[in-house]
């Protein structure tokens, strides 16, 4: 990383900056519990592989992680069940919205990709039928990369999520027609809307996630044994993932804003690695049309305009 860069005047600089974009998006509301979020809210965090950690704003307030958990669920299958997942779901840019059923008609039940609904269902559905409390298992993995014990899900979001939770049911049954899921769509439903309500914050994110900017090394400060949680080749392979299938039919247009593999989720969240350098996670409730956060994206084009992060 650059010696000469001042990331705490940078992040006060954006931070300021950011004000001006709220009232520029709407809140989530399909998601009735989501629907009560402060919408003026903007933290950020960056975390470095060499150990820093600087946030500003309401990085360290817990918001709803959503479709960002569909990276750690990712993560989980990739390492129990290696490359057979990719019988289940592609690995190809959907180009259409992340709730979108229209493409497993014509593509035999088999999603584009792990990030949109249909694909995040399919590997809660992996990952069900491999753990008997997939919701405990999560959370431990979570906790672990995280390096902070304290993490749950929400449950008033879990529910009132699970109860509205009708397209993705279908597309879960539409799957199991096509004989691409193995257990009952209620029981993965459960799981994945427990799954969607995990709540962080910018700064344990940016943690939980900086295994990803450092070759597949969770960083723990708590084991020595300092044990890789995905191998470099793992941990690359993600990040092409998250680059071009992380923001949905918003992925070409943060390719070239930001250039950088991201996660965004309907919470406001959205975490960005910079592989090599650090793992950068920024929320703000307020969404484009898209469900992507609209301060969020502005910070983080804001972010690698100022280090040249995401232009190499
Ligand atoms: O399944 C859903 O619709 C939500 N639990 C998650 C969607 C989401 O976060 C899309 N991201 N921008």
């Amino acid at each position: 990383m650059n010696p000469s860069l001042d990331l705490p005047a940078l992040l006060a600089d954006i931070h300021r900056d950011t004000q001006a974009m709220f009232g520029r998006g709407r809140v989530a509301d399909y998601i009735p519990a989501l629907a009560s979020v402060n919408p003026c809210q903007f933290g950020m965090t960056i975390t470095t592989v060499d150990g820093q950690s600087h946030s500003v704003g309401d990085a360290h307030v817990p918001f709803s992680l959503q479709s960002i958990t569909k990276l750690f669920t990712f993560v989980l299958a990739l390492k129990v069940e290696g490359d057979a997942l990719w019988q289940r779901v592609g690995r190809e840019p959907s180009g259409a919205a992340f709730n979108s059923i229209v493409q497993l008609e014509t593509e035999s039940g088999r999603p584009r990709n792990p990030f949109i609904n249909a694909g995040a269902l399919v590997i809660t559905d992996i990952l069900t039928t491999r753990y008997a409390q997939l919701d405990y298992a999560l959370l431990g993995a979570l906790r672990r990369l995280a390096d902070e014990p304290n993490l749950y899900w929400n449950d008033h979001v879990a529910r009132s999520e699970r109860e509205t939770a009708h397209r993705n049911m279908a597309m879960a049954y539409f799957m199991k027609s096509h004989g691409n899921f193995h257990n009952q769509p209620e029981a993965v439903l459960d799981n994945y809307c427990r799954q969607c309500a995990t709540e962080m914050t910018c700064a344990q994110l940016a943690r939980a996630t900086l295994f990803l900017a450092a070759e597949g090394r969770a960083l723990s400060h708590t084991d020595p044994a300092d044990e890789p949680f995905l191998s470099a080749d793992q941990a690359r392979r993600v990040n092409a993932l998250l680059l071009t299938c992380g923001a949905y039919d918003a992925a070409g247009d943060f390719a070239y804003r930001i250039g950088l593999p991201v996660k965004t989720g309907v919470g406001g969240g959205i975490v960005a690695i910079v592989p090599g350098v650090a793992a950068v996670a920024v929320w703000s409730p307020e969404l484009d049309t898209k469900g992507n956060s609209v301060a969020g994206a502005f910070a983080l084009e804001r972010l690698v305009q100022a280090t040249g992060w995401g232009h190499t």
